[in-house]
């Protein structure tokens, strides 16, 4: 058999874990591996090549991804279905992992209807995908967020600032969440719930009160404050399947910040940095069990899946069942965050 490897979407730290893991399962068990490159594009443009144990050898602790990924949507060109599925044929591709978030795992879920066989594995650094616990990437994110955090808290208390960092997160605040709370931030902001600024900003004057000078304000790109419609974009710019490149809230927060309360505030967007970095042992364990997981899926007949982690355990998730909402921070467990930002404040140096 051979089996067809891709990588769409924003990449994420532990994709090679993934690949690697399905080139050495697969070729242990007596198949072929063929990597596409540059997401569905490569499916689109034919770019592909054979992979072989020495091309994911050394490649465990890499971020990025070495297939290269697009946000291409097939659906936006000229045929672009049947020529992936002419590609497929043509490279007696029998079944297809691909890598993923929503979108890309979508457009798996659209073929897989004009007869794709297709297992895929959720990465993103937004761990937005439902019907799994975490996505590839996630960890290495948050810790990523964790560790910027504890260097602005060092900055912000020598200088008695306020600084706002903002992060990744465009419908799903879970790396503000985590990130923030393990880098302990002092308020979270998440597109999930509007904010109201006025109320952000007495927080912090009440934390001055408590008697910290400095507080730690962590942001999702998606959040939105109280009355506003729009999502922050500099760019003003939408991908191939609608989203808008967002960036911007943090430095928005910040200044308002310093309007309402006269306090010395600085904004700093974590942006791709957050992508980047060698995977954590989580993230690479996780990549390992899926890539694994994705094979045995396929040589089983699981099509129509993603690979998902439940608890401890590996589960087939029918793509139609993951894909029809985002995973999404429930509000209790916001409200409980928030409780321990405001009740916290009394901790001080
Ligand atoms: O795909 C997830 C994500 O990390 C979002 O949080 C973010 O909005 C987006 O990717 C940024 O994508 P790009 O790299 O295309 O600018």
């Amino acid at each position: 058999m051979i089996f067809g490897v891709l990588t769409g979407g924003g990449d994420s730290p532990g994709i090679n874990a993934a690949t690697r893991a399905i080139v050495l399962t697969a070729i242990d068990k007596g198949h072929k591996v063929i990597g596409i490159r540059d997401g569905w594009m490569g499916l689109i443009k034919n770019r592909t090549f054979k992979l072989d144990a020495r091309q994911v050898s050394g490649i465990l602790d890499e971020s990025g991804t070495i297939l290269c990924t697009s946000r291409t949507n097939p659906y936006k060109i000229k045929d672009g279905q049947e020529r992936i599925l002419a590609t497929l044929a043509k490279k007696k591709i029998d079944f297809l992992i691909p890598i993923g978030g929503d979108d890309t795992l979508g457009v798996a879920h659209k073929l897989a209807a004009h007869g794709l066989k297709a297992v895929g594995i959720p990465q993103t650094i937004d761990n937005d995908i439902a019907e799994t616990d975490y996505s590839i990437g996630f960890d290495s994110a948050i810790n990523f967020v964790m560790q910027a955090l504890d260097r602005l808290h060092a900055t912000a208390h020598s200088h008695s600032r306020i600084i706002v960092a903002e992060v990744m997160g465009r419908d799903a605040g879970w790396l503000a969440l985590l990130g923030g709370v393990a880098g302990g931030a002092d308020a979270i902001l998440i597109p999930e719930v509007r904010f109201n600024i006025d109320d952000i900003g007495n927080q912090i004057r009440d934390i001055h009160k408590k008697g910290k000078r400095f507080a730690l304000i962590a942001v999702a790109e998606g959040a939105l404050p109280e009355g506003s419609i729009e999502q922050v974009s500099k760019i003003g710019e939408k991908d191939e399947f609608g989203h808008v490149i967002l960036g911007g809230i943090g430095d928005w927060v910040a200044e308002e910040i310093r309007k309402k309360t006269g306090y010395e505030t600085r904004s700093v967007i974590l942006g791709h940095l957050q992508r980047g970095g060698s995977p954590t042992a989580f993230d690479r364990d996780l990549a390992t069990r899926y890539g694994v997981s994705a094979v045995k899926g396929c040589l089983s007949g699981k099509f129509d899946t993603m690979v998902s982690l439940k608890g401890h355990k590996m589960v087939y998730v029918p793509l139609e069942k993951a894909l029809r909402k985002n995973r999404v921070v429930d509000l209790k467990r916001f409200s409980e965050t928030e409780y321990f930002m405001k009740m916290s404040a009394r901790d001080v140096r």
